[in-house]
């Protein structure tokens, strides 16, 4: 059982879908499971507060009211590889991590839609139909052979390349179109890609195998099909709305199409009766991930990342969240630790209310390598900045919605990257622009393997480190400064802890950075002001 030490309480789990036993009983071990399986949507959208995990298949669709009242969840768990029955992007928004099993039912899949393709060849639902009616019909059901025949697949990604595979074994010649799958890929699968509409006029069957986006709905529609050789076969098991249903009931009552099989719909259950009833058109409600073994592992692996998200594990398919390869995790976390102090302190150094326009990180030595590593792995640590950055602005920033929320503010977020450094293993260092034309950079280190320091802060070197209170002092480097200052402080109680002072020049600009235990109050800072020759006085806390 999983019990959040700040709350006391344990992690509470709603599941809304048919999900395996074994995925329930993994997440039972974990923490509290509730399984619901005919919620409407308004009982969701009233019950989901409770709830810090939701585990769905196709038949929940989260939309943007149930992920604004779900007021405690970190994670929506998706049995399975669709997430179109998901605001994803408003899951980002609110920081709620999406993770999906996308492997999980490949081959079920694959094997259905293959089942399908030889089901409208050879007429088996028609014939099986028929003979359990004592009608002995065999002309009826005369069929077509695969072989030698040429499938399109449009959709080439995990499921239509286990399709294309099965369909060479049956000695099909596959062409397949996907903007992006490489030709070194096709060529491997023995397949070659060609652009739509040649796909759409050289295949004898096409096969859908794109995910529902805006691009592909309707991708196959009255145009499409007049496209197609006459006699074409048609199979869609990805999603429906890919394919225009309309526009097919359209195109078989033509004659264009000889036979279609349908696992999906634009709405499920189907509410198009007359392409239902056609008998070119052969149909199942949506099984293609229904296996036994499918199911076991997507509610196996759903588990797991459920688990993994709600005790703040890495885990593998988040769909807004960035992976790192385990291997890599210890490196990059005291980077991130780092990263998380660089981006409180920039909060804290910039000018208040002038509106932040440019955030810059730039990377130097091993982190600026950018072909292999730790320096391929940067953007993490840039979220880690930049939620850092905007959590002293903003509430509910987390590494799945920094991104989103800098881009809602305007934030132009950037990376630059050298892979030489002198004295350094790795800089990490940030140049914040707001309006008005501030400007300031802080650079920091790890020394050793993880101890995070501030190493210089707009030009002037030092060797800060980056916890509790800090004051940031900048003065005209003369006498009777730094000793002022710090009797101000003492006289006022306040314990320096450490101090370091960075300058430009004998006399010129410089910095001073001081740790000190407690918080310093406005009055005190008012009082250092009066220094002379200091110029300004920052108080952080990191
Ligand atoms: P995938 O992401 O591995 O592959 C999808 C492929 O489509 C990718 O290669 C992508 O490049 C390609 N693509 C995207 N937009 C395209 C476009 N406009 N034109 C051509 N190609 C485009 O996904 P997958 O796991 O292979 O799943 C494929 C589809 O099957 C999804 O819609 C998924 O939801 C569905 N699915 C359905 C069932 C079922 O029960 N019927 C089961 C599993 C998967
Ligand atoms: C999927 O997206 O994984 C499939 O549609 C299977 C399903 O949800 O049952």
């Amino acid at each position: 059982m999983s019990v959040n030490m700040e709350k006391g309480t344990t992690s509470k789990v709603l599941v809304t879908d048919n999900i395996s036993e074994e995925g329930i009983k993994k997440l039972q071990e974990f923490g509290d499971v509730d399984v619901e399986r005919d919620l409407s949507k308004e009982d969701l959208a009233a019950c989901i507060a409770d709830y810090d995990a939701l585990v769905i298949r196709s038949g929940t669709t989260v939309t943007k009211e149930i992920i604004d009242a779900g007021k405690r969840l970190k994670v929506i768990g998706r049995a399975g590889v669709g997430v179109d029955n998901i605001d994803v992007e408003r899951a980002t928004e609110k920081g709620i991590m999406v993770v999906n099993s996308p492997e999980a039912n490949t081959i079920s899949a694959a094997e259905h839609a293959f089942a399908m393709l030889l089901s409208i060849s050879r007429k088996i639902p028609a014939a099986n139909v028929s003979l359990k009616s004592g009608k002995w019909e065999r002309k009826k059901h005369m069929g077509v052979e695969v072989n030698g025949k040429v499938l399109g697949t449009i959709g080439l990604g995990r499921v239509g390349s286990e399709v294309a595979k099965r369909a060479k074994g049956f000695g099909m010649r596959v062409v397949a179109y996907d903007p992006f799958i490489s030709q070194d890929k096709a060529k491997e699968l023995g397949i070659t890609l060609l652009s739509f509409n040649e796909v759409l006029s050289t295949s004898d069957f096409i096969t859908l195998h794109t995910p529902l986006t805006k691009d592909t709905h309707h991708m196959i529609g009255k145009s499409e099909f007049e496209l197609m050789k006459d006699g074409v076969r048609v199979i869609n098991c990805a999603r429906g709305g890919i394919l225009d249903e309309d526009a097919l009931k359209e195109a078989i009552k033509a004659g264009k199409v000889a036979g279609a099989a349908l696992d999906v719909f634009e709405q499920e259950p189907p509410n198009n009766d007359d392409l239902l009833a056609l008998e070119e058109v052969i149909v199942t409600p949506h099984l293609g991930a229904s296996t036994t073994e499918a199911q076991r592992a997507a509610a196996v692996v759903i588990a797991d990342e459920v688990i993994g998200a709600l005790s703040n594990k890495p885990v593998k398919n988040a769909l807004n969240l960035l992976y790192v390869e385990e291997e890599l995790m210890d490196t990059i976390k005291p980077y991130l630790v780092l990263a998380e102090k660089l981006g409180l302190l920039g909060a804290q150094l910039i000018p208040k209310s002038r509106r932040i326009e440019q955030f810059n990180v730039s990377y130097e030595g091993e982190l600026g390598a950018v072909e292999a590593g730790i320096g391929k792995n940067t953007r993490m640590i840039t979220v880690a900045l930049l939620k850092n950055f905007l959590a002293w602005f903003t509430d509910g920033v987390n590494y799945v919605n920094a991104e989103a929320i800098a881009k809602k503010f305007g934030v132009k977020v950037t990376e630059s990257k050298t892979e030489g450094v002198e004295n350094f293993v790795s800089l990490i260092s940030i140049t914040l622009r707001t309006e008005g034309e501030f400007e300031t950079t802080i650079s920091g280190t790890l020394f050793g393997k993880d101890d995070p320091r501030i190493v210089k802060i707009d030009g002037f070197w030092m060797d800060a480190s980056p916890s509790g209170h800090m004051l940031i002092c900048s003065f005209i480097d003369k006498p009777r400064v730094i000793g002022p200052v710090c009797t101000i402080l003492g006289d006022r109680s306040i314990n320096i802890t450490g101090m370091r002072v960075g300058r430009e020049k004998i006399e010129g600009e410089a910095v001073m950075v001081l740790n000190v235990d407690n918080p310093v109050a406005g009055d005190i800072i008012e009082d250092i002001m009066k220094v002379e020759n200091l110029i300004d006085v920052k108080l952080v806390k990191l």
